[in-house]
């Protein structure tokens, strides 16, 4: 079965063909970095101008690429939400265009299922139950998997996503946009030491997660401490990257072995990063847990883990009709 996914949710438009859920045939990603760059952020209008210019395209150059005919398809699956309304729109439209032309079934996707279905595109898939970690720019929240197609939210930030304030902090750092990478790649020369960022611990024992603590800290001390030489910003990156992998880790695997879930998902845009990837992996084997964790790109923004949730929901029997509109607070439940 060969599905053709289409993602433009946010400042990513990116298409894929997939086969079987499984198999990646091609997966196309143009990134609007250079776009947003200039302004710290992604700015919606700009973003959904760019995906209009580039979307028909970025498909065209995936199905080639994955040397398909649009009448090799089987099925076409698109990011229905959540994401900004004016990006989803464009992905929604072409998605059902090519739907009506060819009579395809098409198929619309939760993008945080996406991100967890990125999972299923490794060598050794999950099995469920797992508990997935998906931690993005937009969101950061822990499901439980008990059964395929099936969520429970276990936990989710109580302020900013962890993407988020990879993002602010780097800003406030001078070190551009998108921030994660840039702080990834400053943190190396610094100590995690060297900045006591505090954890927020949570009353009621919830597998919350908060950064806006962590983030004020990191303003204070910027704002107290200005101008930082290239070791200070070295420092304060590698203890605030240091920070919010300690959070994620501790509530993740706390949350498994408390419900007493054996397999553990790391995905989305925030789990590129190999501070996280190791700290996490580390404390799994520490703790006898199975961890499955996307290569960097399947974890970033892409359509070849929406064309893998878009397969198994066809596979399902499940089928969107053409009046399909975007969702952007579409939840995942
Ligand atoms: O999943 P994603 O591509 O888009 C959303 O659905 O939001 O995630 C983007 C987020 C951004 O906040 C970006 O700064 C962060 O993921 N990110 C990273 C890294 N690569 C991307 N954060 C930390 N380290 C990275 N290497
Ligand atoms: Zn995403």
């Amino acid at each position: 079965m060969n599905v053709l996914g289409i993602e433009s949710s946010c400042d990513e438009t990116a298409a894929a063909v997939v086969t079987d859920g499984r198999r990646i045939l091609s997966s196309v990603v143009a990134s609007q970095e250079l776009v947003h760059a200039p302004y710290g952020g992604v700015v919606p209008e700009l973003a959904s101008r760019r995906h209009l210019e580039v979307i028909v395209p970025v498909v065209e150059d995936a199905l080639a690429r994955a040397g398909v005919k649009l009448g090799d398809l089987d099925g076409i699956a698109v990011t229905q939400g959540p994401g900004l309304v004016g990006s989803l729109l464009v992905g929604c439209s072409l998605a059902k265009a090519l739907a009506w032309v060819t009579g395809l079934p098409l198929v619309g996707v939760n993008h945080l299922e996406g991100h967890i279905f990125a999972a299923f595109l490794t060598p050794l898939p999950p099995e469920y139950p797992f508990l997935a970690l998906v931690v993005s720019g937009g969101h950061t929240a822990l499901y439980h998997a008990p059964a395929p197609l099936r969520y429970e939210l276990v936990g989710q930030t109580r302020d900013d996503a962890a993407g988020e304030a990879f993002d602010k902090v780097a800003k406030l750092l001078g070190l551009g946009y998108p921030g994660g990478p840039a702080i990834e790649r400053t943190a190396r020369a610094g100590n995690p030491a060297a900045v006591a960022f505090p954890l927020a611990q949570m009353t009621d024992q919830a597998p919350d997660f908060s950064f806006s603590g962590i983030k004020t800290a990191a303003s204070l001390l910027v704002r107290r401490t200005a101008p930082l030489s290239a070791a200070a910003v070295a420092d304060v990156s590698a203890s605030f990257q240091a920070a919010v992998v300690k959070m994620l880790v501790r509530k993740t695997v706390r949350a498994a072995v408390r419900r007493g879930v054996r397999r553990l998902v790391l995905t989305g845009g925030v789990a590129a990063n190999q501070a996280l990837r190791e700290a996490l992996a580390a404390e799994a084997q520490e703790r006898g847990l199975e961890l499955h964790v996307p290569t960097p790109g399947l974890c970033t923004d892409n359509a070849a883990m929406i064309a893998a949730a878009g397969a198994a929901r066809l596979a399902a029997g499940e089928r969107a009709s053409l009046d399909l509109n975007a969702r952007p607070d579409l939840v995942l439940a």
